[in-house]
């Protein structure tokens, strides 16, 4: 039976001996060009939600500094080719018929998306204004099974929540809103990238910065990497309160992308 795919199969192969000994990267078996197709004629979306100011219920208190963020990322992504929406100060409804709206757009002509969410939150909740929303329910809009047109291409939702004061327990997590997703729990999210970073404003800057100095040498994963780099030794928070001084925080990679990403072609 042939049922296996003899190039998998040997590459595989070829590349234990190698990678025991160290040898350079992309020494290894490891096609060069198995990098994503930047070739479209647009960059893609980049959507910013900017949550700052919080509903008096969620007992949020309201969040600085966080535009000049939003700001920051407006500009980092136009030098990159963006087109940036930037919207501020959604509620949970808005925040998923913004997403649905998007995910709905045709992006045959575009070689990514990319959403950055700005808030207090946890590593899988994000606080819209009136309230949290889970973050799987956001990516699932854009997974390829349910947006056609960016199936195959990279998708990266990048959040910065400031874990800020402890939610109230009892907040009910699905809110039984009818977000319109028919395809729930299928894992299709292939081209996926997640980081996140939950404390202060550090995460921002720093990819900001890399991304500026770095998007024309390195692949997306290895700008990411220098930022966690960037963040872990370059800074530390610092409080009078000694249970928050000199605090040390490292941002979260998860990703689930299946090739190198470079900023251009
Ligand atoms: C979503 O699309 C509908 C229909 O085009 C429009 O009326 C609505 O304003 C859009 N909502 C957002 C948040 O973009």
């Amino acid at each position: 039976e042939n049922t296996e795919n003899p190039v998998d199969s040997k590459s595989i192969k070829n590349l234990e001996p190698k990678v025991r000994h160290g040898s350079e990267s992309m020494d290894c078996g490891i096609s060069l060009d198995n990098s994503y197709k930047m070739d479209h004629p647009k960059m893609g979306l980049c959507i910013i939600i900017n949550n700052k100011n919080f509903h008096k219920s969620t007992g949020m208190a309201s969040w600085s500094g966080t535009h000049v963020d939003a700001a920051n990322l407006r500009e980092t992504f136009m030098n990159l080719k963006y087109e940036v929406r930037n919207k501020n100060d959604l509620l949970h409804e808005e925040v998923m018929e913004l997403m649905r709206n998007v995910s709905k757009e045709d992006h045959s002509k575009r070689n990514s998306f990319v959403c950055v969410l700005l808030s207090h939150g946890e590593e899988e909740i994000i606080f819209e204004t009136n309230g949290p929303i889970d973050l799987k329910k956001i990516t699932s809009f854009f997974r390829g099974d349910c947006c056609r047109s960016l199936t195959g291409k990279p998708t990266f939702f990048i959040t910065q929540a400031c874990r800020g004061i402890e939610p109230d327990c009892g907040i009910e997590m699905d809110r039984g809103v009818d977000d319109g997703m028919a395809c729930h729990n299928i894992p299709v999210e292939a081209d996926l990238l997640r980081a996140y970073s939950t404390d202060g404003s550090w995460f921002i800057q720093s990819l900001c910065a890399m991304l500026e100095q770095c998007t024309h040498k390195l692949a997306f994963m290895h700008i990411l990497t220098q930022v966690n780099q960037k963040v872990a030794t370059e800074f530390e928070s610092f409080s009078l309160d000694a249970a928050f001084n000199a605090k040390k925080q490292i941002p979260c990679i998860v990703s689930m992308l299946t090739k190198e990403l470079y900023f251009y072609h």
